[in-house]
C-alpha cells in the first residue's frame, strides 16, 4: 500500500478563499492583535506567517513587541487595553513566553470571547464539558479537518497521541473523544509507546522528536497526522519518519505542508468568528 498524500496546503488555500470572500463582505475589518515577547526565532517565523496569512484574506493585524524583561503587570495591562478596544476581535499571545512571566495568569487574562486561541480556561473547560466553546485551538482544529477528510466517521476509532502538551496533545485529544474516539495520550514518561502505536487506527505525533515514528511503530493502513516541525540535516522534518512508513500507512501528511499551513487558516477562521460574535 502507498499512502494517500493529505494535503494541507490545498485544503488550508480553499478555507482561506472562503474566508476571503466572507470578510469581503463585512460592513468592517475583522482585527487580530499579536503579542510578542522577546525574540524567539522560531514564534518570530510563526509570527510573520500569521501576519502575512492575514494580510493576505484582508484581515487586520497588529503586531504588540515586547522586550524580553518585560514585567507580568505591562503585559497584563497591555491585555487589559486590548481587552477594552472595541476595534480589536482576536487576542494572541505567542508562546512560549520568558520564564519569569506567568503564562497562566496572562492567557486567564484575555477576554474568552477575544481568545482566538482558545487557550482561555472558559474555552478549554467549555471544550471539555462537550459544550461549543467560543474558540478552539488551531492547531488540534486543524488536525481534526485533515483527519475527517480520510476518516469522516470517527466513532470507535482508536487513536494514539505522541505528546501531551497544552497547545497540541490535550485539546485535540478532547476534540477527538467528543467524536467516540477511544484515546491514548502518550508522553516522555509513557513505557513503551510503541506497543500502544502499533494497535493504533490513527497515530498523531505531535513531541518535536525529529523522526521518532517508524514504520514498525504502526499497523497496516493506519491514519498518520504529523504535527512535528524538526530541523534535521539542514531541512525540516517531522516527527514521523515519512519514507519509513509511507508503504504502510493508509494516509500521511506531509512536513512541510501538512498540519502547518491549516494551524494559521484555522487561527483565520477563529478571528472571524471573534469578530462575527462580538457583532451579533
Ligand atoms: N506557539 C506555538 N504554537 C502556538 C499557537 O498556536 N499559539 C500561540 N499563541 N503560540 C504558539
Amino acid at each position: 500500500m502507498t499512502a494517500k498524500l493529505i494535503d494541507g496546503k490545498v485544503l488550508a488555500q480553499s478555507i482561506r478563499d472562503k474566508l476571503r470572500q466572507e470578510i469581503a463582505s463585512l460592513p468592517a475589518v475583522p482585527q487580530l492583535d499579536i503579542v510578542l515577547v522577546g525574540n524567539d526565532d522560531a514564534s518570530e517565523i510563526y509570527v510573520r506567517n500569521k501576519i502575512k496569512a492575514a494580510d493576505n484574506i484582508g484581515l487586520k493585524t497588529n503586531l504588540h513587541r515586547l522586550p524580553e524583561e518585560v514585567e507580568q503587570r505591562d503585559l497584563l495591562s497591555l491585555i487589559d487595553n486590548l481587552n477594552a478596544d472595541p476595534q480589536v476581535n482576536g487576542i494572541i499571545v505567542q508562546l512560549p513566553l520568558p520564564e519569569h512571566l506567568d503564562m497562566h495568569q496572562i492567557i486567564n487574562r484575555i477576554n474568552p470571547i477575544k481568545d482566538v486561541d482558545g487557550f482561555h480556561p472558559v474555552n478549554t473547560g467549555m471544550l471539555q464539558n462537550d459544550e461549543k466553546p467560543y474558540f478552539i485551538a488551531a492547531t488540534p482544529l486543524g488536525v481534526m479537518r485533515l483527519i475527517q477528510t480520510v476518516c469522516p466517521d470517527l466513532s470507535g476509532k482508536n487513536v494514539v497521541i505522541i505528546g501531551a502538551s497544552l497547545i497540541v496533545g490535550r485539546p485535540l485529544a478532547t476534540l477527538l473523544l467528543n467524536k467516540e474516539c477511544t484515546v491514548t495520550i502518550t508522553h516522555i514518561h509513557t513505557k513503551n509507546i510503541k506497543e500502544l502505536t502499533q494497535k493504533a487506527d490513527i497515530v498523531v505525533a505531535a513531541c518535536g522528536v525529529a523522526n521518532l515514528v517508524q514504520e514498525q511503530w504502526i499497523k497496516d493502513g493506519a491514519i498518520l497526522i504529523d504535527v512535528g516541525i524538526n530541523r534535521c540535516e539542514g531541512k525540516i522534518c517531522g516527527d514521523i519518519d515519512f519514507d519509513s512508513v509511507k508503504e504502510k500507512a493508509a494516509a500521511i501528511t506531509p512536513v512541510p505542508g501538512g498540519v502547518g499551513p491549516m494551524t494559521i487558516a484555522m487561527l483565520l477562521h477563529n478571528t472571524l468568528e471573534a469578530y462575527l460574535l462580538q457583532h451579533k
